[in-house]
């Protein structure tokens, strides 16, 4: 789909004009003359009132199709995402070129209306479809924002949120993808190419042996009952101009192929959408795509540790003792929280790097769905700071993100009566909070650093119309775009 700025009405499908409501009745912002004597000539706009998402077609010399937003007082970027995204599904199989008016939208500034409805369409227009025989491709090609005057301002703003979506959207393929298809040796293969295509980054990816050589324990006992080698793949990019207050944000990731749960074995109702436990890679890896792409100025790396979690004669038994790559050892209880092993030597090889920051992303706990549903991120850190700049870069991305605590008690329940560490806590309670804990002792070097669980909201957002019903979601990349935009 391509989007483009225009401060002229042209020959167009469809015209999409706004309107409101105010005190239960229809609000007109100032369209023309013409268009209100057609809207009125059409029976069916006595019956429309502006409420949010109620639609109405009429023809003059254009179609049109007025979209109600309700009180306009209480209109946000994230009604007009919504209010969009449902009026992308309405008419994306009947008209080929449309234009968009943004009148009356008065107390949003107009760059970033541009920015939401870019985002709106471009994340709404995703589908996949490439193990479909039949592909269903939608007719709407072109998307044309009616402005007082095209900037190139404006212009750019398009070409950054294009950016971002495009990488949100290679983030939902590759979590979409089937894992008979994305084993760790092929997520590797498809980074290793796509990151090639971008350009200015360093690209490091190690192999079995040379995670043997890394001491990697925890992150290999995952992989032993696996047919396929892990890969531990490590992207660097630096921006042109660097000085001392340069900052380095270091992006870790999940990249679980699929979790079997091990020996210690899913039922198959809960089995079923695992091929998504790499949502944490895919959301870091399309963070780090999208800043590269819109020249960061910050130096990003990202690593992702990628395995699946299988089972085989040589698959690691519950009860198994393991030494992680900073030397600690840990008693393995259940091989099903393996996500938070994989995380701990990955997150050990990061620090040595020094970022300033690290925050990791990982569908790790199903516990987090118990605290927060499954519409809301759960964020774990040692730090006030680093939170709230994650919390206020998710509040301004409008994505739903709420911090959990790590206490010391939770700290003390994840030690081991005869290892250093054991990778579950005592029951069940505080599950999420006692899988940050456990991460907490791989962080050193006194680096800041968040841990981000998306096992909620990684897929299945449906209550959003931006994203699919079901499948990938994509949320949380533009989260990250902004805090290191904002850092
Ligand atoms: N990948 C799962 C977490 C998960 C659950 C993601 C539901 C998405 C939806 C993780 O590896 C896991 O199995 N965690 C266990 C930990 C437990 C054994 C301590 C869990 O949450 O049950
Ligand atoms: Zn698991
Ligand atoms: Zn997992």
């Amino acid at each position: 789909m391509k989007l483009k700025i225009t401060n002229s009405v042209a020959k167009t499908d469809l015209i999409i004009i706004n309107a409101f409501n105010r005190n239960n009745k229809l609000d007109i912002p100032s369209w023309d003359k013409s268009i209100q004597a057609d809207f009125k000539a059409n029976p069916a706009s006595k019956f429309f009132k502006g409420n949010l998402s109620e639609t109405v077609y009429f023809s003059g010399d254009q179609n049109f199709l007025v979209l109600g937003l309700g009180d306009s007082t209480k209109v946000t970027l994230e009604v007009l995402r919504k209010a969009f995204a449902k009026v992308y599904h309405e008419i994306s199989m009947k008209y080929k070129s449309v234009t968009v008016g943004l009148d009356g939208l008065t107390s949003l500034e107009e760059l970033s209306v541009v920015g939401a409805l870019s985002e709106s369409f471009l994340m709404s227009a995703y589908s996949f479809d490439i193990h479909k025989s039949n592909k269903i491709q939608p007719v709407l090609t072109d998307v044309s924002f009616l402005v007082e005057s095209a900037t190139a301002k404006l212009r750019n703003e398009i070409k950054r949120v294009e950016n971002i979506v495009s990488s949100i959207n290679i983030g939902r393929d590759f979590m979409n993808e089937a894992p008979n298809v994305l084993n760790s040796v092929e997520f590797a293969k498809r980074i290793e190419k796509d990151i090639a295509k971008v350009g200015s980054v360093k690209t490091k990816i190690l192999n079995k042996a040379q995670i043997k050589k890394e001491k990697m324990g925890l992150f290999l006992s995952v992989n032993a009952g696996s047919a396929y080698e892990p890969r531990l793949v490590h992207l660097t990019y630096t921006p042109k101009k660097v000085t001392k207050n340069t900052k380095h944000i270091a992006f870790v990731g999940k990249g679980l192929t699929f979790d079997t749960g091990g020996y210690s074995l899913k039922p198959s109702s809960s089995m079923v959408t695992m091929k998504y436990d790499m949502g944490g890679a895919a959301t870091v890896y399309a963070a780090f795509r999208a800043l590269v792409l819109n020249n960061s100025s910050a130096k990003i790396s990202c690593f992702i540790g990628m395995t699946d979690n299988a089972v085989n004669s040589l698959a690691t038994m519950p009860d198994s003792i393991v030494k992680a790559r900073n030397g600690k050892s840990v008693e393995i209880l259940n091989t099903d929280a393996e996500g938070r092993l994989v995380l701990a030597d990955v997150l050990d090889y990061a620090c040595d790097f020094k970022p300033d920051h690290i925050v990791d992303c990982a569908t790790l706990t199903g516990a987090v769905l118990v605290a927060l549903g499954n519409e809301t991120c759960g964020l774990f850190s040692n730090s006030d700071e680093l939170s709230g700049a994650l919390l206020d870069s998710a509040h301004r991305s409008d994505e739903y993100m709420w911090r959990l605590p790590i206490i010391q008690e939770h700290k003390d329940d994840i030690k081991s009566p005869i290892a250093d560490l054991k990778n579950m806590g005592s029951s069940r309670f505080g599950g999420s909070a006692k899988a940050g804990a456990f991460l907490e002792e791989f962080i050193k070097n006194d680096i800041s650093w968040a841990h981000l669980d998306v096992a909620g909201i990684a897929s299945d957002q449906g209550h959003l119309p931006y994203c699919p019903k079901k499948g990938s979601s994509g949320l949380i990349v533009r989260t990250l775009v902004d805090f290191v935009n904002s850092i």
